[in-house]
């Protein structure tokens, strides 16, 4: 057996979307953007959708968007990944680290509250693994303190929180459509909005500030998105609540089937629709191997497995700010103890079984 972490799905669709793409003579930005964006903000029932050519990019459009810059500081969780936070330091601005919930994965709205300053601007929440962070709670602190939402939903297009789309609650939702997530268009991104200012000036901010052709009215980047990449992205829409559901039923199988001492499951909160981008197990004391051994006993059995994140976002160079193991200490346990299993919508019933064998023989 050789069953990767990730597969890209890729069909004889989008390979036709793209040749049509490629004879039209019009490989940079034009009608299927314009296609995509409003495809995608209708599935997210938002009002307009800007596309990007990374989440990266979505992020930090979205914070330039309402002036996140020097002296301001916005809330992140330090158990994401990179960009959450620097997008933030990309704006001049500082990114605050907040610790996640235990069982969750994602931010930990009490200690959000307590990290609020006079400069703070805005949180960032993450839909960590394709599970809604808890959207009312920060929601509410967010307009209680006159704060801005930002939804990193970079891993979880589809997800539900109380059975709506995420990518609408905040004032912005940031997607990444990267090559490994539950739908790709090989690097790109969108922000979904439903505020009409904001989503002209993310248009601004997105081409060069460009208000007319070769009129430039404020500090813009290129980070247009192409139609190569929007016309892969319009298929792939079409099948991502299919994807979901595979994915989905590839973790109800875990879970039904998976059963080592010290092998935690992932613990999905009331209200949340889960979109597995990746299905994350953690190992406690009681399992009978450490992590990297466990990795490499996958791996002898064709088995692969990645670790999202082996450091959490306080703990990197970059970052540095404390190895202090008291702060964001569940952050840094789970840096420690988390492991991603393939959950992928290509797995079959066969490789589902044998990975579930593989890992109960653990001993
Ligand atoms: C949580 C999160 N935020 C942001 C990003 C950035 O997206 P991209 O890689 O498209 O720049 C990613 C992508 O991996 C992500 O997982």
């Amino acid at each position: 057996m050789n069953i990767p972490i990730a597969r890209p799905v890729i069909g004889q669709e989008e390979i036709s979307a793209v040749s049509e793409v490629l004879a039209s003579g019009m490989l940079a930005q034009g009608e299927r953007v314009a296609e995509f964006e409003r495809k995608f903000a209708d599935y997210c029932g938002t009002t307009f959708g800007v596309a990007v050519n990374n989440g990266t990019a979505a992020l930090h459009a979205a914070l330039l968007a309402v002036d996140i810059g020097y002296g301001d500081e916005v809330i992140v969780p330090a158990f994401s990944f990179i960009a959450t936070a620097s997008a933030v330091s990309m704006c001049g601005a500082k990114p605050i680290f907040c610790d996640v919930n235990d069982e969750t994965y994602t931010i930990n709205p009490e200690q959000v509250a307590e990290r609020i300053t006079p400069k703070t601007k805005a949180i960032i929440g993450v839909h960590l693994f394709g599970q809604p962070f808890e959207v009312h709670a920060l929601q509410e602190i967010c307009e209680s303190h006159n704060l801005k939402l930002v939804e990193d939903a970079a891993q979880a297009h589809g997800a539900l929180y109380k059975g709506e789309k995420v990518g609408g609650f905040g004032h912005f939702g940031c997607f990444s459509f990267y090559a490994t997530k539950n739908m790709i268009t090989g690097e790109g991104g969108m922000i979904t909005t439903n505020e009409k200012a904001y989503a002209e000036r993310l248009r601004l901010i997105v081409n060069h500030g460009q208000s007319e052709k070769y009129l430039h009215t404020r500090l813009g980047y290129n980070y247009r998105m192409t139609d190569i990449a929007a016309a892969i992205g319009i298929i792939q829409l079409k099948k991502l609540d299919k994807y979901n559901l595979r994915r989905r039923k590839n973790a109800e199988y875990y879970n039904s089937n998976l059963s080592v001492p010290g092998l935690i499951l992932p613990h999905v909160a009331d209200g949340m629709y889960h979109v597995y981008h990746q299905y994350v197990v953690r190992l406690t004391g009681d399992f009978p191997m450490k992590r990297h051994e466990f990795i490499e006993y996958l791996k002898t059995k064709g088995i692969g497995t990645a670790v999202h994140y082996p450091v959490p976002i306080q703990r990197q160079p970059l970052y540095a700010l404390s190895h202090d193991p008291d702060f964001c200490p569940v952050s840094t346990r789970l840096a420690e103890s988390v492991l991603s299993l393939p959950v992928h919508p290509l797995l079959d019933g066969k490789e589902l079984a044998y990975i579930c064998d593989t890992i109960n023989r653990v001993k």
